[in-house]
């Protein structure tokens, strides 16, 4: 691991329409360096998939700003060229549907062939080789014998597993994976997770995962951080939220989706996710949350609030009102472990 991040995320916004626009991200920051592994996780709608997308030009119905900075480089408002060559070769993205990474009319080891020799100078034949080195590394049965087949005759699991491969093909430092696991079996699920975990340790690759699958973010990533309504609530390394979580968002989060090792009850979250178009104001979680503070929580936009988790050097985060002297606290709140609370960045946004 280096110490300058290769992903530099400054107040990314996304937002569609012009007039009542839709703020699908509103403000995200963060950093990811090499070898990093980082999760998103957060209920559907909340702009998991957008804030990964702007990341890398691909919005295009939609106004992206803010900073994203590539080794340096700044990809908001860059040209779709210098963009193009970031997701040939530094950025590689996985989706949920790895079979529209396809076209279905050409052979998989051909398009895997045509990604190679895009991202790099190599003769035909070496390129081939590659490809079907690839397809092996990914875990695909008979590389050389699958190479002419189709899209259509792979199965679920094997179309991601290709898909990755041709993510692969640049020999991306950043892999961003949408949902890459939803949808498969449980068991082709494990072998994907375990293809995951392998590529990141032997290609020293950086893995931005997005995933509904809590047991998955958590098998993958170190860090996590957990989006509502277009924002971070809470940041920290794997074992301080599933551990310590401190948002009232992702302790209600963490008991309604299933986990790896433990078979316990569920417990849905009750109401729904505000609609982006109009947000609450205040804390964004707070119509739902049964901690909220009428007359503050409802009104000013969050501090962000510093944890000490012992150990762990990671830096624990939650944006909350809970652990200020303004709220009234109590068991869902400890604030024995606070270490510090930044005022909001910006109190008029919690207005809007
Ligand atoms: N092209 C678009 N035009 C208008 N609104 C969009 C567009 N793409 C996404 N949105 C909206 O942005 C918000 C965030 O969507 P996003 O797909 O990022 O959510 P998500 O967290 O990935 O959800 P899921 O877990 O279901 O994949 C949603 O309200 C969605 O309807
Ligand atoms: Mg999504």
């Amino acid at each position: 691991m280096t110490d300058t991040p290769l992903l530099q995320v400054e107040n990314l916004r996304a937002q569609f329409g012009r007039r009542d626009p839709l703020v699908a991200v509103d403000g995200i920051s963060y950093d990811l360096r090499a070898g990093e592994t980082l999760g998103i996780v957060g209920e559907s709608g909340a702009g998991k998939s957008v804030s990964v997308r702007s990341l890398v030009g691909l919005i295009d119905d939609g106004e992206v700003t803010g900073s994203v900075e590539w080794r340096g480089e700044e990809l908001v408002g860059a040209p779709t060229r210098e963009l193009r060559a970031v997701r040939g070769s530094g950025i590689a993205m996985v989706f949920q549907n790895a079979e529209a990474a396809f076209d279905p009319i050409e052979p998989v080891g051909a398009q895997i062939v045509e990604a190679i020799r895009a991202s790099r100078d190599l003769p035909k034949g070496a390129a081939r080789a590659e490809a079907v080195d690839l397809l092996e590394e990914v875990g695909i049965g008979d590389p050389a014998g699958r190479f002419g087949d189709y899209p259509h005759e792979y199965s679920g699991g094997m179309a991601q597993r290709a898909g990755i491969a041709m993510a692969l093909a640049g020999e991306p430092d950043l892999l961003i994976a949408d949902e890459p696991t939803t949808g498969l079996d449980v068991s082709v699920q494990a072998g994907i997770v375990d293809l995951f975990r392998d590529l990141v340790a032997e290609r020293d690759m950086s893995l931005l995962l997005i995933s509904h699958n809590l047991g998955v973010v958590s098998q993958l990533c170190e860090r996590i951080m957990v989006m509502y309504a277009g924002r971070i609530v809470e940041r920290g390394s794997r074992e301080q939220l599933l551990g310590s979580p401190r948002h009232p968002y992702t302790g209600a989060f963490l008991r309604s989706v299933p986990d790896v090792d433990v078979r316990q009850e569920l417990e849905p979250i009750e109401g729904a996710p505000p609609s982006l178009d109009d947000p609450p104001a205040g804390c964004r979680f707070h119509p739902r949350c049964p901690a909220a503070e009428a007359g503050l929580c409802d009104v000013d936009a969050p501090p962000t609030v510093g944890f000490d988790d012992g150990d762990d050097p990671e830096r624990h985060e939650a944006t909350c009102h809970g652990y200020t002297d303004a709220h009234p606290g109590g068991d869902a709140f400890d604030r024995e472990a606070v270490e510090w609370i930044e005022p909001a960045e910006d109190p008029e946004r919690g207005e809007r």
